[in-house]
């Protein structure tokens, strides 16, 4: 048993998020006792520690933090070069300019590795412990990013980006509808469930205007069988307003959800549940939202990437409201930050500023939920991830304010017992020079070789 020292502070229990304030715990000078597999067994002040703990190697962080591993609930893998991308309009000509040609260079698979090492390498850097991550369309890449995900000890959900129609620029990543099944079930066989559960599969099809009916039927059959093994469900939905009215045009459906959710004109299978997590929902429908929450889905909103590309703010509220699980994503490379507390910055400026008085100061403690228990619960792990509680895996980050240049005076001027001031100063300033240990499962991650 090792025992760190530390301000511990995280969203202790299972409170939705109009209970994460009264969640908050604080302490200033706490432990965390954690035991050779990794897990959590006392959580709590220093001077507490259990008879268990004595003799158990302690080492001391302070004045560092104590904080839960960062969980991003949607990031591009075959994305990491690409956070400079200037595509001279909104989301379909980003996608047509830089990204798909970007993407089809992961065809190469010496490039392939390259990629996901340093995909793993920038997670390692900015403490994001567990992501579902938006794959590549090619299974060479796929299998580096699970090998160097795996190498690391991060915890990783990922799938292939499924496309079978699209523009020129998209031609590299195509496949038929046959082969995008084949390969989408390969990739299950190999990955889901693997390195004790620290790699999942999930079905991913890029968006609705990278599918079609025919494939998202199919994705509707494969998804009934291996939803029933915990596989997940992964893509965008109502992202940008041109998109949605291609895709109503394109499929003829009411709602952009219809798409994925077996209600286009052929029927098919739902692909909407628990392990179902939806990028972005910026314009959704009071309809799809309700779907959404009665589905027990999930959404990914990635303020940072929606600023980017220009495709508008979610309604913080109304979406809150609906009961839909809100996590969050960096998006990366439309999000041009991996760091998720410059994303929930981002998230704090957007929302304040939202119009016609919907605008909403979010408190610390609902941010700092959102970005890792709301992340588990998305990702169907609250069991066993996203707050510190004894009992879960040791998920966590070391935090060093003194890596950074004024945040020691900016937390100086804080009262330690003010948990919601301080939380505040962290969370809005901190970047990621000051991530000074990042563990996985009780382990240290490492750099990949
Ligand atoms: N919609 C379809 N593909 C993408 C993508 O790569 N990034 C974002 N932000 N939206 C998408
Ligand atoms: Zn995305």
């Amino acid at each position: 048993m090792r025992v760190y020292r530390g301000h511990l502070i995280h969203i202790g229990g299972a409170p939705r998020l109009d209970g994460a304030r009264e969640h908050l715990v604080s302490i200033p000078d706490g432990a965390l006792a954690v035991d050779d597999a990794g897990m959590i067994g006392y959580s709590g002040a220093y001077p507490g520690l259990p008879e268990s703990a004595a003799g158990a190697e302690i080492i001391d962080c302070r004045p560092g933090f104590l904080l839960p591993g960062f969980v991003d609930t949607h990031i591009h893998f075959p994305q990491t070069h690409c956070v400079d991308s200037y595509g001279g309009g909104q989301l379909l000509d980003w996608l047509q300019r830089c990204i798909f040609p970007a993407e089809a260079m992961l065809a190469d698979t010496g490039y392939a590795r390259r990629v996901a090492r340093d995909f793993c390498s920038r997670r390692i850097a900015v403490g994001t412990t567990t992501a579902l991550v938006f794959g590549s369309a090619f299974p060479h890449a796929q299998d580096a990013l699970f090998e160097e995900s795996i190498a690391a000890g991060l915890r990783t959900i990922s799938g292939r980006g499924i496309q079978t129609v699209g523009p020129a620029a998209a031609g590299p990543l195509l496949t038929g509808d046959a082969e995008a099944i084949d390969l989408t079930h390969n990739e299950i066989e190999r990955w889901h469930n693997h390195a004790g559960g620290l790699t999942h599969a999930a079905v991913v099809p890029r968006f609705a205007l990278s599918v079609t009916e025919t494939t998202l039927r199919a994705l509707g059959e494969l998804y009934e069988d291996a939803s029933a093994d915990g596989v997940y469900f992964h893509t965008h939905l109502s992202e940008n307003r041109g998109e949605i009215e291609a895709v109503r045009a394109d499929y003829g459906v009411e709602h952009y959800l219809d798409t994925y959710d077996g209600r286009c004109a052929g029927g098919g299978v739902s692909l909407l549940g628990r392990r179902s997590v939806f990028a972005h929902a910026v314009h959704c429908t009071d309809h799809e939202l309700s779907r959404l929450a009665e589905t027990g889905s999930s959404i990914a909103h990635c303020p940072t990437s929606q600023l980017f590309l220009g495709s508008g703010t979610m309604p913080w509220q109304r979406t809150t409201a609906s009961g839909v699980t809100v996590a969050l994503g960096t998006d990366v490379s439309a999000g041009d930050e991996w760091l998720i507390p410059r994303v929930l910055n981002d998230c704090f400026k957007v929302h304040i500023s939202e119009p016609e008085g919907q605008g909403l100061s979010i408190p610390p403690a609902d941010l700092l939920f959102t970005a890792t228990l709301a992340g588990a619960r998305a990702l169907d792990l609250e069991d066993r991830i996203g707050n510190l509680d004894a009992g879960k895996e040791a998920d966590f980050l070391v935090v060093d304010p003194q890596r950074q240049a004024l945040l020691p005076e900016l937390l100086a001027r804080t009262d330690p017992e003010d948990a919601d001031r301080l939380l505040f100063t962290l969370l809005m300033s901190m970047r990621e020079d000051v991530i000074d240990g990042v563990y996985v499962r009780g382990r240290l991650v490492t750099e990949p070789g």
